[in-house]
């Protein structure tokens, strides 16, 4: 694709767009908006834009899509597979303006919001209302519900409860070509033409600009129990897993982490927190199952931690810890958010995403492993099991570059390539941007990635928005 560059004319009139207070020309500025989490990847973008309005980043989009300049949408700058670098240079847009909660609709459970909003406020706000938003990426601090939405962020929760897209009910979308449409409708159910809404959850800013979200929300659960589980072995936890699920319980979160990733991690909570970690994390074992379960009655969560405790008795367990205060499920709940966080603070990473179906979790797993010991790479596995959905952060520590730029990058298409053919995906919740891109052949037909590639020559005939992702 043939970019043009941005000339001092074109910075002017998308200067005047926004107003000069809301761009970034200095390089420094610029550097800041030019890298997130993933590994230590940095793109200069030309210039940083932060329009407040729909009708501003239309104007932004419709100059743009004349002039063939690059256009790289951005969030909280929390995302794990480099959707939201400028890696064709060109403009960032920045959402941090669009932070507003528009309404909260009591009646009809629905919430209207800009994209810049932080999960956790938007979280916060309604439960003060009484009402529930699931999806809770353990970035939901800082990253923003835009790009929640785009990357159709996961977390703890969706075990019961889903992902953000199942939230998604509506979406103001600027096109590349600066054109605003609403996607669908502010209703549960939708039969009207193909689902637009849908479409947009999870195409990581290649499609368009979302511009406002309205959710659908649900009422809060009143309780929570929380179980701190140890096991021998991971291949035994994954298995208690698929037998709690068996037995008819569903836990509002089902988390899992090696012991490497509770160590790493509570060292590096008791050094941002300056505080000890109290909860006791027992010795010579594997891997650690974090099992919460929620609901408004108290004995009916008393009889299902029990059943639980039942089921995780016919495995290699230790003994098990019930959190009993606030502080204590806070602490671990803490602890479990951090684990990506302290593995960076460690060592660079590759942090990868895959997902298979529960029951092939320890195949998954030693399979991993196995990979690593034949490549030469450590990793820290960890994350969302009761989806079958796998963090594995692969650490650069001593290797050198070179082993890091070929085998190891073959060794992570070896997971793939497990994971694919143990019936799972490339990623869960983290997207493809450029971290994946070169393994999407592996878990996609040439056909499928056809069908793809017309979708977005469909909305971006001339591939300026957030250009060189997914495929
Ligand atoms: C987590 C992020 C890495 O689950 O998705 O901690
Ligand atoms: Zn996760």
């Amino acid at each position: 694709m043939a970019f043009t560059e941005v000339t001092t004319d074109i910075t002017g009139r998308l200067l005047s767009i926004v107003g000069e207070s809301n761009a970034i020309l200095d390089e420094e500025g610029r550097y800041r908006y030019g890298h997130d989490e993933t590994e230590d990847h940095s793109f200069l973008p030309d210039v940083v834009l932060k329009p407040g309005t729909a009708e501003e980043v239309s104007a932004i989009m419709h100059l743009c899509n004349q002039y063939s300049i690059p256009v790289t949408p951005r969030g909280g700058g929390t995302g794990l597979s480099g959707g939201a670098l400028p890696v064709q240079k060109g403009v960032v847009i920045s959402m941090e303006r669009f932070n507003r909660i528009l309404s909260i609709d009591e009646l009809n459970l629905q919430a209207t919001v800009e994209p810049g909003v932080i999960t956790e406020v938007f979280q916060m706000a309604v439960k003060e209302k009484g009402l529930f938003y699931p999806p809770d990426p353990a970035s939901r601090g800082s990253c923003f519900i835009g790009g929640n939405v785009s990357e159709n962020s996961g977390g703890p929760k969706a075990v019961k409860y889903g992902v953000t897209r199942d939230y998604v009910l509506n979406l103001e979308v600027v096109l590349p070509n600066g054109d605003i449409i609403w996607t669908g409708a502010n209703v549960l159910k939708n039969s009207t033409g193909y689902n637009l809404t849908q479409l947009m959850c999870g195409s990581e800013g290649t499609l368009g600009i979302i511009t406002k979200i309205v959710f659908k929300l649900r009422g809060y659960p009143q309780k929570t129990v929380l179980l701190l589980m140890p096991f021998v072995t991971s291949a035994e936890a994954c298995r208690a897993i698929a037998e709690i699920f068996r037995s008819g319980i569903t836990p509002s979160g089902m988390e899992f982490f090696e012991r490497e990733a509770a160590m790493k991690t509570i060292s590096y909570v008791e050094k941002i927190t300056n505080a000890r970690v109290t909860t006791p994390f027992p010795e010579n074992m594997d891997a650690y199952l974090l099992c919460e379960l929620d609901g408004n009655d108290d004995e009916v969560l008393m009889r299902d931690a029990e059943r639980v405790m039942n089921v995780v008795e016919q495995f290699m367990v230790g003994e098990v810890l019930f959190a009993d205060t606030e502080a204590q499920k806070d602490e671990l709940w803490k602890i479990r958010r951090n684990i990506s966080p302290a593995v960076k603070a460690y060592s660079i990473n590759r942090a990868e995403d895959v997902v298979v179906p529960r029951g092939n979790l320890p195949a998954l797993i030693n399979g991993i492993k196995e990979i690593g010991r034949s490549v030469g790479f450590n990793s820290v596995c960890y994350g969302h099991l009761g989806d079958g959905n796998l963090h594995v952060d692969i650490l650069k520590e001593n290797i050198s570059e070179e082993a890091w730029n070929t085998t190891v990058v073959e060794g992570i298409g070896d997971i793939f390539k497990l994971a694919v053919s143990l019936g799972g995906t490339l990623s869960g919740e983290h997207g493809i941007g450029i971290a994946k891109r070169p393994y999407m052949p592996i878990a996609m037909r040439e056909a499928n990635l056809v069908l793809m590639r017309g979708i977005k020559s469909a909305f971006d005939p001339k591939g300026i928005l957030n250009p060189g992702k997914i495929f």
